[in-house]
């Protein structure tokens, strides 16, 4: 991986064309319009330059990033190296992939080499793809998907329009839009027209119309409109908030609110103590945490537990173990080889907020029918301190943030040993891939499994599995690795 780019203090400048201030000054965009088209590269400029990136017109040797759309990366090097700059090998020359998760994330993100286009690289693979999309399972399941996304400016737009149909309580297209996000997210191939498409499973008539918008104009006119809609707005701000689901959303809004300052403010309103938590550590909980941190948290934990039970056992789940490089929170299980004795298992010390709920497992009872139902096992969801000496290469730092500590989400999940195999798939997600696992083994194989149990229909009994290998076994399914459940 290349080095981050260096976020500095220095006093903020206003961008010679009068519009939002340069937050990021080491950092000049050059985006090649050949391809991307002028009306598209003008619509990126206006979305970087209102996020305070500086967008250069010129190829100049001030520029220091390059981002490139559907290139073929020999021309690209030819076009530039033509270009009479001092020293070409100076520039990081980027897909469009880095530009729009730098978008999204509101900053430069850190250059990691999918993002770099080679000069020597092949072009990116478009159709035929080497999965032929005839094998593309309907099941999220039965197809491997890795953090590397080949279709994002379709994926971020589609889970826009999931997002909003959550928040209008419409479960059947939000699932529709996940499913068809998953499907794209599995491709090894950027689609580049909807003939690509044909034979894939899961993709609507709705999602089609969508992807080819954005084939057409680079972008999605319903997705802006709703991304402009003041009720998705404050929806999605105050369902940011630790402890806020969508109906409080709902609630906050129809009394008129808008902003976190008025719900504050709100003499009317009783924040849980979960809520309570969520917005005095509002910043820390709403910045991404990096595999660092996450690495870091893992240490602290097991050196905690470890000093109560020698020998418990403690695993990073949820989207690190699945390869992601940043995550909302960071998810652990804990047990101990002995059955019974993970019951003492709590922590002490480090918690600078902490939601406890004790074990209601109860043995007897069948998996559970429902994808959206929590688990019964102990389970603490906490905001850790993390000190920057903990951190390896130190904590990720906001301008002006002096403090030397941040606040960190985890979760830790505690269920007895016989049972760790079907909470570890269960809680190393991808939602969709266990949703789907859940839904395959149901449909196709008779039997019931969550995060508890996998329970044959058929022969109506309990299959046991100590591995998550026995579990794929027990489902007669390939063995699919943790970093291959993005889906
Ligand atoms: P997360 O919400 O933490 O997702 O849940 P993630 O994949 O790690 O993503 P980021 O990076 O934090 O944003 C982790 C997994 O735990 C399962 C979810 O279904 C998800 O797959 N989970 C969560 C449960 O099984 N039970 C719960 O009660 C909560
Ligand atoms: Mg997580």
């Amino acid at each position: 991986m290349l080095s981050p780019v260096k976020k500095r203090l220095r006093p903020v400048e206003a961008s010679a064309r009068g519009q939002a201030e340069v937050k990021f000054m080491d950092v000049r965009v050059y985006l090649v319009e050949r391809k991307m088209g002028s009306s598209r590269r003008s619509f990126l400029t206006r979305l970087a330059t209102s996020k305070g990136f500086r967008v250069e017109d010129v190829l100049s040797d001030e520029v220091t990033h390059v981002v490139a759309e559907d290139y073929l990366a020999t021309q690209l090097w030819a076009w530039l190296q033509g270009h009479g700059l001092r020293d070409v090998s100076k520039l990081q020359v980027l897909d469009i992939s880095w530009f729009t998760e730098s978008m999204r994330d509101g900053r430069p993100v850190t250059v990691e080499s999918r993002h770099l286009i080679q000069a020597t690289s092949p072009p990116l693979p478009q159709c035929p793809s080497p999965t032929p999309v005839a094998q593309v399972s309907q099941y999220a399941c039965k197809r491997r998907t890795t953090t590397e996304n080949h279709n994002k400016m379709f994926t971020d737009a589609l889970e826009v329009l999931a997002e909003s149909s959550e928040f209008c309580e419409n479960e059947g297209p939000c699932l529709a839009f996940l499913r068809s996000v998953s499907v794209l997210k599995s491709l090894s191939f950027a689609v580049g027209s909807l003939k690509a498409t044909q034979g894939l499973p899961c993709l609507g008539e709705h999602t089609k119309a969508v992807m080819e918008e954005i084939l057409m104009f680079g972008r999605c006119f319903e997705v802006e409109k709703i991304q402009c809609d003041e009720r998705y707005q404050a929806l999605k701000l105050f369902t940011g908030v630790f402890g806020v689901g969508p109906k409080t959303a709902e609630k906050w809004y129809s009394r008129g609110l808008r902003s976190l300052r008025e719900i504050l403010t709100e003499p009317n309103i009783k924040l849980n103590k979960m809520q309570r938590a969520g917005f005095l550590y509002y910043r820390d909980i709403s910045k991404a945490v990096s595999k660092a941190e996450a690495k870091a948290l893992g240490r602290i934990i097991e050196e905690t537990v470890h000093s109560i039970v020698p020998d418990a056992i403690l695993d990073l789940t949820g989207g690190f173990r699945r390869g992601k490089e940043y995550g909302h929170d960071v998810d652990f299980l804990l047990t101990t080889p002995e059955m019974g004795k993970e019951k003492g298992l709590l922590l002490q010390g480090i918690l600078l907020y902490c939601e406890h709920q004790d074990s209601t497992f109860d043995v007897t009872k069948m998996p559970s029918y429902r994808f959206e139902a929590m688990d019964h096992f102990q389970k603490c969801f906490m905001i850790l301190r993390l000190a920057e000496d903990q951190v390896e290469g130190g904590l990720q730092r906001d301008l002006g943030d002096t403090r030397c500590w941040r606040g960190v989400r985890v979760d830790v999940v505690v269920p007895p040993v016989d049972r760790y195999a079907f909470t570890l798939i269960g809680w190393t997600g991808s939602r969709m891939f266990v949703r789907d696992l859940r839904r395959f083994a149901r449909k196709e194989r008779q039997m019931l499994f969550d995060n508890h149990a996998l329970y044959d229909k058929t022969k109506k009994l309990f299959l046991r599995a100590t591995t998550e290998e026995d579990v794929f076994a027990h489902l007669g399914l390939e063995y699919v690795e943790p970093w291959q459940r993005n889906a």
